[in-house]
């Protein structure tokens, strides 16, 4: 693991463009990206977006895979992660709307919309793929004592979770109790992977993940088994690390 500490959360998701940009022109922009939803990666998505606009960067050949997705949410919900993909960043890039998938979290039949997503990873291996952090450790939506072989599956949301969410949502009530994610199995398949992290509120977690035990009580931690990670992350979250 590659741990790079960033005095600020602006300097966090410059270094990570920077990092995502060097795994695009490495593949001629031709690749497979593994997105992330929630705020960190917003500024990251802020940097692709410009750099599109600016003309250096084209995604007409690139294509995405995003780790999750609420369960009973219209995409059309502005928080669906599907809104939150296009708010943020694929309406504002030249990206083929054929060519970036997302679990589905709306239909009759959630069973079969995770082994769909299983079989379509399968065919599309990540050439990076983007991580947040959940405070408790989790990646994807992938929760505490989720098995490291989980391929796609429907979780049942902790309340820490659905805290930590809550404020994106008009009363708690409101946040899904379930979700849809790629499997740690399925994360761990992607040729490279990209951790952010920003705040006091991940500091625990960001130790867990790179100085602790690996555990399946710290999904994190099973990235101390994949050997490419790079860990992009700002004083604060890094503030419980050993120096
Ligand atoms: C959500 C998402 C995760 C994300 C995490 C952290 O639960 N499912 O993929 O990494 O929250 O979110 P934030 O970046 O807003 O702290």
């Amino acid at each position: 693991m590659k741990v790079i500490i960033c005095k600020d959360y602006q300097e966090m998701s410059a270094k990570a463009y920077e990092y995502i940009y060097s795994v695009m022109a490495e593949k001629n922009f031709e690749c497979i990206l593994g997105l992330a939803t929630g705020s960190t990666p917003i500024g990251l998505y802020k940097n692709m977006v410009a750099d599109c606009k600016a003309g250096n960067v084209s995604y007409s050949r690139m294509k995405s895979v995003n780790l999750d997705e609420y369960i009973g949410l219209p995409i059309t919900h502005d928080q669906s992660y599907c809104y939150f993909m296009r708010d943020n960043l694929f309406d504002h890039i030249d990206i083929d709307s054929k060519n970036y998938h997302l679990p589905q979290g709306n239909t009759a039949d959630n069973e079969k919309a995770c082994a769909d997503y299983t079989a379509l990873l399968a065919r599309m291996q990540q050439d990076v793929q983007v991580l947040g952090l959940g405070s408790n450790g989790h990646i994807g939506f992938n929760e505490p004592f989720t098995p490291f072989d989980s391929t796609t599956h429907i979780v049942k949301l902790t309340d820490n979770t659905r805290q930590d969410n809550a404020r994106f949502f008009a009363s708690l009530n409101e946040v899904p109790t379930h979700s849809i994610t790629m499997g740690i199995a399925n994360i761990m398949n992607a040729k490279s992977v990209l951790v952010l992290a920003s705040g006091d509120n991940k500091a625990k977690a960001v130790k867990a993940m790179v100085e602790g035990a690996v555990t399946e009580e710290v999904p994190a931690s099973v990235l101390q088994n994949h050997k490419n990670v790079v860990v992009i992350v700002d004083e604060k979250a890094a503030s419980l690390l050993r120096k």
